[in-house]
C-alpha cells in the first residue's frame, strides 16, 4: 500500500466529486487545540458541557467542505456512546467519540505506519467529517474491493449476521452494486486499487458510504487478502473452482446461520478506555464520561419540565 492510497481515501478527496451519491456531509477543519486533546493521555478534561458550543449555533457559519484534507474516522469507538450508535447530537457527544477511537489515535499519530514506500509523508489538515445521520436497513451495506480498476469482489459488511433477504437477493445486488461501480464509479475514483463501501436502499438505489485503502488496514470480511491480491485464488460465487472474467465480481454472503464470526467491532468493545473507566484509573475520561451523562440528564429533565 502507498502513501498517496490512503491520501486519495480521504473523505475531503473524494467527497466532492461523489456528493450526489453518498450522505450528506459537512467538513470542519480541526484546531490544534482539539488534536492536542485527542491526542492527550488526561491532563486535559472536556468543557462542561454547557461552555460547548452547540453545532447549530453561529459558528456553522464558518463550516466548509471547500478545502480539502483529511477526515477522522470513528466506527470503532462505537461501544462507548450511551444508545450504542454513531449519532451524535452534541459537539460533546462527538468529541467523547473522537477520544475513545484507537482507529483516530492512529490516524492522529501514524498514518502510514503501514505503507510501504519510503517517500516522504504527505502533509496532512486533519479534518472532521459531520454526516447526516440516515437509518440503514441492516443488512443494506456491503463492501466492494477494486483491483487494476477491475471490481473483483464484494463482501457483505456486517458479515457476523445471516440477512436472508440478502441471501435470496444476491443475483440483484450484485448486478445493482456492478453498475454502480461501472457507471459511476471506475470512470471517476483516481486510483487503481481501492476499496469502497456501499448501501443499497430498499428501492435498490445504491449509495456510496465510504473509501479505503486497498491494504492491510481495511477489514476484507468474508474475503483474504491472499484471494484479493492474486484473483487465481478466487474461487467463483459458485464454489465451482477460480472465478474467470466473467464471474467478476464474486459476491459473497452470510448463508447459513452457523456461519458466525466475531465483529471487528467487538475487538473494540474492550479497549483501554473502557477498562480506564471501569477501574478508575484514568479519572479524567472518567470525568469526561460523567459530565456526558449529567448533562444529558440535565437536558432530559429540562426537556420534561418545559
Ligand atoms: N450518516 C450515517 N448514518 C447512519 N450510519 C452511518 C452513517 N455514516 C456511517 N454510518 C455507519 O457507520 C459505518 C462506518 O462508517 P464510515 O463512514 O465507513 O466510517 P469509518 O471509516 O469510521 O468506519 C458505516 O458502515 C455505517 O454502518
Ligand atoms: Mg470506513
Amino acid at each position: 500500500m502507498k502513501k498517496e492510497q490512503i491520501v486519495k481515501c480521504q473523505f475531503s478527496e473524494w467527497y466532492p466529486v461523489f456528493k450526489k451519491h453518498t450522505i450528506k456531509s459537512i467538513v470542519l477543519q480541526i484546531p490544534p487545540e482539539v488534536i492536542d486533546y485527542l491526542l492527550d493521555n488526561g491532563t486535559l478534561v472536556l468543557p462542561i458541557r454547557n461552555d460547548c458550543p452547540s453545532p447549530h449555533e453561529d459558528e456553522t457559519e464558518e463550516w466548509s467542505d471547500e478545502e480539502s484534507s483529511d477526515v477522522a474516522t470513528l466506527s470503532d469507538a462505537q461501544w462507548i456512546a450511551l444508545n450504542s450508535t454513531l449519532c451524535c447530537h452534541s459537539l460533546h457527544d462527538v468529541l467523547l467519540l473522537l477520544k475513545s477511537s484507537d482507529l483516530i489515535a492512529h490516524d492522529l499519530t501514524r498514518p502510514f505506519l503501514l505503507c510501504s514506500d519510503d517517500s516522504p509523508d504527505p502533509e496532512i489538515h486533519y479534518q472532521l467529517a459531520l454526516r447526516k445521520w440516515c437509518e440503514l436497513i441492516p443488512g443494506g451495506e456491503f463492501r466492494c474491493f477494486v483491483r487494476e480498476k477491475q471490481l473483483i469482489a464484494i463482501s457483505q459488511r456486517d458479515h457476523t449476521q445471516c440477512y436472508r433477504h440478502v441471501h435470496a437477493l444476491r443475483a440483484e445486488i450484485r448486478a445493482s452494486i456492478h453498475q454502480f461501480f461501472i457507471g459511476l464509479v471506475q470512470p471517476r475514483f483516481p486510483d487503481d486499487d481501492y476499496v469502497f463501501d456501499v448501501y443499497r436502499d430498499s428501492q435498490g438505489r445504491v449509495w456510496l458510504i465510504d473509501f479505503n485503502p486497498f491494504g492491510d488496514v481495511t477489514d476484507t470480511l468474508l474475503f483474504s487478502w491472499e484471494e484479493l491480491t492474486d484473483t487465481a485464488r478466487l474461487p467463483s460465487s459458485g464454489g465451482n473452482g477460480e472465478a474467470d472474467e466473467q464471474d467478476l465480481p464474486v459476491f459473497r454472503c452470510v448463508t447459513e446461520e452457523s456461519y458466525l464470526q466475531p465483529s471487528v467491532q467487538l475487538g473494540y468493545r474492550l479497549p483501554r478506555d473502557f477498562v480506564d473507566l471501569s477501574t478508575g484509573q484514568d479519572a479524567y475520561k472518567l470525568i469526561d464520561f460523567l459530565n456526558l451523562s449529567s448533562g444529558r440528564q440535565q437536558t432530559e429533565s429540562s426537556d420534561e419540565e418545559s
